[in-house]
C-alpha cells in the first residue's frame, strides 16, 4: 500500500485537484467506545485528525475545505458531551490559531452562531479575524449547523427583499438564492468524504451538494488521516462527472 507522500504525487500527476473538499467528520464516539473509553476521548482524537486533514488538504492545493464539526440536531446531546465539545472547540482554536494564521488558512465559521457559549463565541470571532487575511486554504467550520435551517434563512431572506421592493420574484435564480446560504463565495463542495460508514447525507449542505462527488470512508475519524483523504482524492479524480449530460461523440 502506497504512504501519503506517493499517494500526494499521483494526485498532483493526475491534475484535477478538488477545489472544495467537505468532510461529515463521524465515528468519534465508536472509536471511544472500541476502547472503553469515554465519548469526550474520542472527540478529543478527532481534533488530531483535523489538524491533519487540514496539513494535508494545504499540501495537495485544496481551495475550500468544510468540516462539519457539530449539528443542530447535535444540541440534543446528553449536556455533558454537548459541554466537552464545546470546551474542545475553544482549547482546539486556543491551539491552532497562530499555526493556522501563519499557514495561510482563512477560518470560517458556518452555523447558528448565536446558540454559543459567550466563552466559544468569543473564541471563534477571535480567530476568524486572526486569519481573515489568510489566501492558501479557506476552512469552513459547520458548528451548530443545519441545513435546512439555513435554507430557511436564506428563504427568509429573499421573501424580505422581495416584501420591500428590492428584488422581483422573477429576479430569483440559482446564484441570487446560493448568496444568502453561510456558504456565500465558496465553490458547491467537488467531493463529500463521509467517515465512519454512514450512508446518509445527516442535514448537511442539502443545496449545496447537488452535484457533488460522495466518498464512503469506513474508517473511524480519529483514525482518518492524510493516507486517507489522498485515497478519497484519488478515487475521485477517476469519477466521470456529467453533470446530467452525455460526451460529445
Ligand atoms: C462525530 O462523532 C462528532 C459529532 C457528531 C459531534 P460522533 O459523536 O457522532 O460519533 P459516533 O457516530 O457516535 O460514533
Ligand atoms: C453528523 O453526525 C454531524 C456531524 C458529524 C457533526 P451525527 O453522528 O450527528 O449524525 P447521525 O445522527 O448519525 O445521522
Ligand atoms: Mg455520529
Amino acid at each position: 500500500m502506497a504512504d501519503a507522500a506517493a499517494l500526494l504525487s499521483q494526485i498532483r500527476i493526475n491534475g484535477a485537484i478538488p477545489r472544495h473538499v467537505a468532510i461529515i467528520m463521524d465515528g468519534n464516539g465508536r472509536w471511544a467506545r472500541e476502547r472503553l473509553l469515554p465519548r469526550p476521548v474520542g472527540h478529543r482524537n478527532g481534533m488530531k485528525s483535523v489538524r491533519t486533514v487540514v496539513e494535508a488538504a494545504l499540501e495537495a492545493g485544496v481551495e475550500v475545505l468544510s468540516l462539519f464539526a457539530f449539528s443542530q440536531e447535535n444540541w440534543q446531546r446528553p449536556a455533558v458531551e454537548v459541554s466537552a465539545l464545546m470546551s474542545l472547540l475553544e482549547e482546539f482554536i486556543q491551539r491552532e490559531a497562530d499555526e493556522l494564521e501563519q499557514q495561510g488558512v482563512q477560518v470560517h465559521f458556518l452555523g447558528e452562531l448565536d446558540r454559543l457559549a459567550p466563552a466559544a463565541a468569543a473564541a471563534v470571532d477571535k480567530v476568524v479575524a486572526q486569519t481573515a487575511a489568510g489566501s492558501k486554504l479557506r476552512l469552513n467550520l459547520l458548528v451548530s449547523y443545519g441545513s435546512r435551517a439555513e435554507i430557511i434563512r436564506a428563504v427568509k431572506s429573499v421573501a424580505a427583499d422581495a416584501a420591500a421592493g428590492r428584488i422581483t420574484p422573477d429576479q430569483v435564480d440559482d446564484a441570487l438564492f446560493s448568496d444568502k446560504l453561510f456558504t456565500v463565495g465558496c465553490p458547491d463542495p467537488d467531493l463529500l468524504i463521509r467517515t465512519s460508514g454512514e450512508q446518509r447525507i445527516s442535514n448537511f449542505m442539502l443545496w449545496q451538494l447537488a452535484y457533488t462527488e460522495l466518498a464512503i470512508s469506513p474508517v473511524l475519524w480519529p483514525d482518518f488521516g492524510r493516507k486517507e483523504l489522498y485515497e478519497a482524492i484519488l478515487d475521485y479524480q477517476q469519477r466521470d462527472r456529467r453533470f446530467g449530460r452525455v460526451q460529445a461523440q
